[in-house]
């Protein structure tokens, strides 16, 4: 049986290679890199598709972070709730800005923040909620809304969630090459409805300055590539297609049992799966029966960033996010992408159920 990856980037990408020569062809004739026509075009394109105003192209989803929280004036002596069961660069972003990360609990069915929990965290010295709508599922907004404090959207697993970057004052977005909508390299955005937060924004991309002139900011050099522009540009028109076939996926994880042998990620419509992470108390044993098949899975954020050496000075103890720690113990994410085949699915789910000691189904 060949090896079954965790995602197969280049499946997704591989008809569209014609017209991916046929743009980076126009890149190169035109001899312009940098902040060019396919940016600007991407930009206008992905703020239709988002509902918003504007985006801003960025070098990556970590600087979208860090110039929005720049663009709010977040810095020194604040603090931004965040959850603590999310990738490194949410809270790095935060720290970057000499601002303190406030870690939150998650709910465990969702795997997103529990409102109830941030509300217990709000302090007179918090200046937003950093939500992450985490594997591509969205986060509790109204709820996280009705706290009263901005909500800053870490969007980079879930570009085109329903629901997502309606309720933030900024929602920032990763192209890294696994997410569902992405670039082959890296890259980023940053989509706002504020004209004031969007005009900051795109200032401090580029060292805080219009026309390279005049410096009216401390910036940052973070652009999104003309030629990633160009390939977001072929990409996103499919983006609807490939999160109809990452749901029939899931659904079909469902269909063939896994959700009998282990804990499956709760569905909801807004979900777009960027990953497919289930939980189970048995979570060592799977993986081991998963890699020794040669089938790709990961386990996620062990240990969750409240326990990570860098943020030690934070001063959380083991014990301190229960329910955090809890699924950082249990999770665990089977192969699924725009793509994979019934057949590929079946294996994983038989592998899975020789590892619980289940019988064949
Ligand atoms: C939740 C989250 N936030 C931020 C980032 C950072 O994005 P990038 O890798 O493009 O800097 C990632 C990337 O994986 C992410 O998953």
């Amino acid at each position: 049986m060949p090896p079954i990856p965790l995602v197969d980037v280049k499946a997704q990408y591989a008809p569209l290679i014609p017209q991916l020569q046929r743009v980076f062809a126009e890149v190169l004739e035109s001899g312009t890199f940098i902040l060019g026509p396919n940016v600007q075009a991407f930009e206008r394109e992905a703020a239709d598709y988002l509902g918003v105003r504007q985006t801003i192209g960025v070098a990556n989803g970590t600087d979208a972070l860090v110039i929005v929280l720049d663009a709010l004036g977040i810095g020194a002596g604040d603090e931004v709730i965040c959850p603590s069961f999310t990738f490194y660069a949410t809270a790095e972003a935060i720290v970057r800005r000499g601002a303190v990360p406030v870690f939150a609990d998650i709910d465990p069915a969702t795997y997103n923040l529990d409102a109830e929990d941030v509300a217990t965290r709000i302090t007179p010295r918090t200046r937003a909620i950093m939500p992450v709508h985490l594997f591509g599922r969205p986060a509790p907004l109204a709820e996280l809304a009705s706290l009263g404090v901005p909500l800053i959207e870490d969007a980079a697993q879930a570009f085109g969630a329903s629901g997502v970057a309606l309720t933030g004052i900024a929602s920032t977005y990763s192209f890294y090459p696994t997410k569902n909508l992405f670039a082959l390299g890296d890259g980023g955005l940053v989509a706002a409805n504020d004209e004031e937060v969007a005009s900051r924004v795109r200032l401090l991309r580029f060292h805080g300055s219009r026309a390279k002139v005049e410096f009216e900011l401390v910036g940052y050099n973070s652009r999104l590539d003309e030629i990633h522009a160009a390939a977001l540009r072929v990409f996103l028109p499919h983006l609807d297609g490939w999160m109809r076939q990452r749901r029939e996926a899931a659904e079909r994880y469902r269909e063939l049992g896994l959700g009998e042998l282990v804990t499956t990620p709760e569905d909801e419509p807004g979900h777009v799966y960027h990953l497919f992470v289930s939980r189970s108390s048995e979570r060592d044993r799977i993986v081991g029966a998963l890699r020794d098949a040669e089938i790709g899975c990961a386990t996620y954020y062990v240990p969750p960033l409240h326990l990570q050496p860098a943020l030690s000075f934070l001063g959380y103890d083991e014990g301190s996010l229960l329910e955090t720690e809890k699924l950082a113990r249990e999770n665990f994410s089977v192969p699924l992408w725009a793509g994979i085949s019934p057949e590929q699915q079946e294996r994983v789910v038989d592998v899975v159920r020789s590892a619980v000691g289940a019988p064949v189904g």
